[in-house]
């Protein structure tokens, strides 16, 4: 278990999706227009909610390589593909897609990314991608990674990295308390070393560079409104239950901030593509 339920990724994936750069994914989507098919390998996969958003940027036939620790959410992404996919069958471990005149071909591996890096990528994807994972990463494992990426030659793309920037609606004085102990908590291990958190796509943009890569960043906020109630109530106790591991902000500013009505949030991510040159 990792600790991300199906539940919860299920929840916050129509924000996900909405929320994703257009311009990162055309600059993707032109850059392997021209072939004929793609290998990719999506990292910390969860319940597949990158593949059913990228699927639609890429070439016409596409072999996927799902990779998580957690084996529910690998159960989880090959029942959603299924109820996705216009046609799906299964051969041996392999699952055949078809999607909106695409094929695609899915496999899925459990792997620690941390623990084996090079086994979770394969020898010869030509796309690595991830969404909503490198927030949880440390500096150390991304030089680790950007250095596998680039031996294999691959493109990198890689969505919804959290950036730090937090706006509730309406605004409430304890909010710039809670959003510092929040960040504190963003940057403890979660199983590469000390997370870059707020920083991570800061450092994961450098690490391609100074490989030669060329890199394109974008913002790709979630703009919450009256309609995403449900996300901004998960959001708000999954804040609170993170500060109240730090023990930065007293208990009851904490059980008075969870209880506050919001109409509101928005919570700024990046996207981030990068190339060999
Ligand atoms: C925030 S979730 C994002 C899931 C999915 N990419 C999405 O957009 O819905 C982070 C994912 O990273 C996976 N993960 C975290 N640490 C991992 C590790 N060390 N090895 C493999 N997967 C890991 C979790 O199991 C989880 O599925």
């Amino acid at each position: 278990m990792s600790g991300f339920s199906a539940e919860w990724l299920g929840l916050r994936e129509p924000a996900d999706h909405r929320a994703r750069n257009r311009e990162i994914a055309s600059a993707l989507s032109a850059r392997l227009a021209q072939r004929e098919a793609v290998s990719i390998v999506d990292i910390g996969c969860g319940a597949a909610s990158n593949l059913k958003a990228t699927a639609l940027l890429l070439p016409d036939r596409q072999t996927w390589r799902l990779v998580d620790y957690d084996a529910n959410l690998l159960t989880a992404a090959r029942e959603r593909l299924m109820d996705w996919a216009d046609a799906s069958k299964s051969e041996d471990a392999q699952l055949v897609l078809e999607k909106d005149g695409k094929h695609i071909d899915v496999t899925f591996h459990q792997f620690d990314l941390n623990a084996d890096l090079e086994g979770a990528l394969g020898e010869h994807p030509d796309l690595v991608t991830s969404a909503a994972f490198f927030d949880l990463t440390s500096v150390a494992f991304m030089q680790r990674f950007a250095a596998a990426v680039v031996a294999r030659k691959a493109a990198f793309y890689t969505v919804l990295t959290y950036n730090g920037r937090q706006r509730w609606s309406p605004h409430h004085p304890s909010d710039n308390a809670i959003v510092a102990a929040f960040h504190r908590h963003q940057m403890r291990d979660k199983g590469f070393g000390s997370a870059a958190g707020p920083t991570s796509a800061l450092e994961l943009g450098e690490q391609f560079r100074l490989h030669g890569y060329s890199v394109l960043e974008g913002d790709s906020p979630w703009d919450l409104g009256p309609s995403d109630a449900a996300l901004i109530a998960e959001l708000q106790a999954g804040h609170a239950a993170a500060v109240a591991e730090t023990g930065a902000v007293d208990a009851k500013t904490l059980e008075r901030w969870v209880g506050l009505k919001r109409t509101g949030a928005i919570i700024g991510h990046t996207d981030t593509l990068a190339l060999p040159g």
